[in-house]
């Protein structure tokens, strides 16, 4: 018999539900984003973000099971995202997981956010272990050799920003709407990347650690010159701006994506969160996988970014496995996947990095 499993995700700044079967059928999934509530603060504003959570995320289960069209008796557990995030929202799920489990008697499976993402290339390609995932998100960026469905080794990460952390920079001191990425990327499409030299951060170094907070300020000091010079800037000031600010990241992803390969020859090279959705980046990462003989995975767009069926996939993944249910969910900031591997400094705008 095979199972069915309610994902709930509260850890950003994304309330979301879904329903997903054990043969990998999405039967629904809803996200609901919370952009319009944090726009004026230039960021997600966490106490904002968690009251959001707890007026929605009932919401978010009842449209999903709606969705499905199932019932709680249908549901063999209930897997929710017990961290790493901002403690607030993930609070909110956790609180409304333990009180469908008491009230229904269903197991309860908490998860860690980084394995939901980290595992969606099983449940949207039916990839094998071992393989490579680069998680690249506004909060989030490393690199993870995936073995098994709790097993995750770090080949290495960012020690500062996240690379969307650094779009959505960028696009605020350059006056572009957020989020940042998109309207990075569209005004890079009409820039020289070649007009302006911006740093390529640690690729002088050996490894797959990366920075990104050096590039966001080369680019505020670029802007003051110009500002300082001309008294403002042109339309293609800014475009060549965000064109050479993108091509610096898409040299440092690559660069870094090809040593993570070449340390860890695998099938798979797969890419999930939502600076995935960017072209270049995108292209130059399949590149990438194609020169090492891997085959490249980026998931739908929507199963990328935040979302709720990867957490109930990575609760049946834990099911399947034989792993058990949790006697005792504790909501978690930071969470690493890898335990071994040296803790990463920094707590960006999405929270406490892992
Ligand atoms: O995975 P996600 O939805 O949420 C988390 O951060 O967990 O990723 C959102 C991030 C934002 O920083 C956004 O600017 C970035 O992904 N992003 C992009 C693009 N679309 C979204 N970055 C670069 N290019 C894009 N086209
Ligand atoms: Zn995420």
């Amino acid at each position: 018999m095979t199972l069915t499993v309610l994902g709930i995700e509260s850890s950003c700044d994304d309330s979301a539900a879904a329903v997903v079967t054990g043969e990998g059928r999405v039967l629904a999934s809803v996200v609901e984003g919370q952009t319009g509530l944090h726009e004026a603060f230039g960021g997600v504003v966490p106490e904002i973000a968690a009251r959001a959570h707890a007026e929605r995320l009932d919401h978010c289960v009842e449209r999903a099971m709606e969705l499905a069209g199932t019932s709680f008796s249908d549901l063999d557990a209930i897997a929710v995202t017990a961290g790493p995030g901002l403690i607030g929202g993930v609070l909110a799920g956790v609180m409304l997981a333990r009180g469908l489990a008491a009230g229904t008697g269903l197991p309860l499976l908490g998860v860690n956010h980084l394995a939901g993402h980290a595992l969606t290339p099983r449940l949207t390609d039916g990839v094998d272990f071992p393989y490579l995932m680069l998680l690249v998100s506004g909060g989030h960026c490393q690199f993870l050799r995936v073995e098994g469905p709790e097993a995750f080794r770090r080949l290495g990460g960012t020690i500062d920003d996240a690379p969307g952390e650094a779009f959505d920079k960028v696009a605020k001191l350059l006056g572009l709407p957020q989020p940042g990425g998109p309207s990075v990327e569209a005004e890079a499409a009409r820039g020289d990347p070649g007009r302006f030299t911006l740093p390529r951060p640690l690729l002088d170094r050996p490894g797959c650690d990366m920075s990104f907070s050096g590039l966001k300020t080369a680019v505020i000091r670029l802007r003051d010159e110009l500002v300082a010079q001309l008294g403002g800037l042109t339309e293609s000031d800014r475009a060549d701006l965000c064109a050479g600010f993108q091509e610096a990241v898409v040299e440092v992803l690559a660069e870094k994506s090809r040593r993570a390969l070449a340390a860890e020859p695998v099938p798979v090279f797969a890419v999930a969160g939502g600076v995935a959705a960017n072209g270049p980046i995108r292209e130059a990462l399949a590149g990438v996988a194609e020169a090492a003989g891997a085959r490249f995975v980026a998931p739908p767009l929507a199963l990328c970014t935040d979302n709720a069926a990867m957490i109930a996939w990575a609760g049946i993944e834990r099911l399947q496995a034989g792993g058990g249910p949790d006697t005792e969910i504790v909501a978690r900031p930071r969470w690493p996947l890898d335990i071994a591997a040296a803790p990463m400094l920094g707590a960006g705008k999405r929270g406490a990095k892992a």
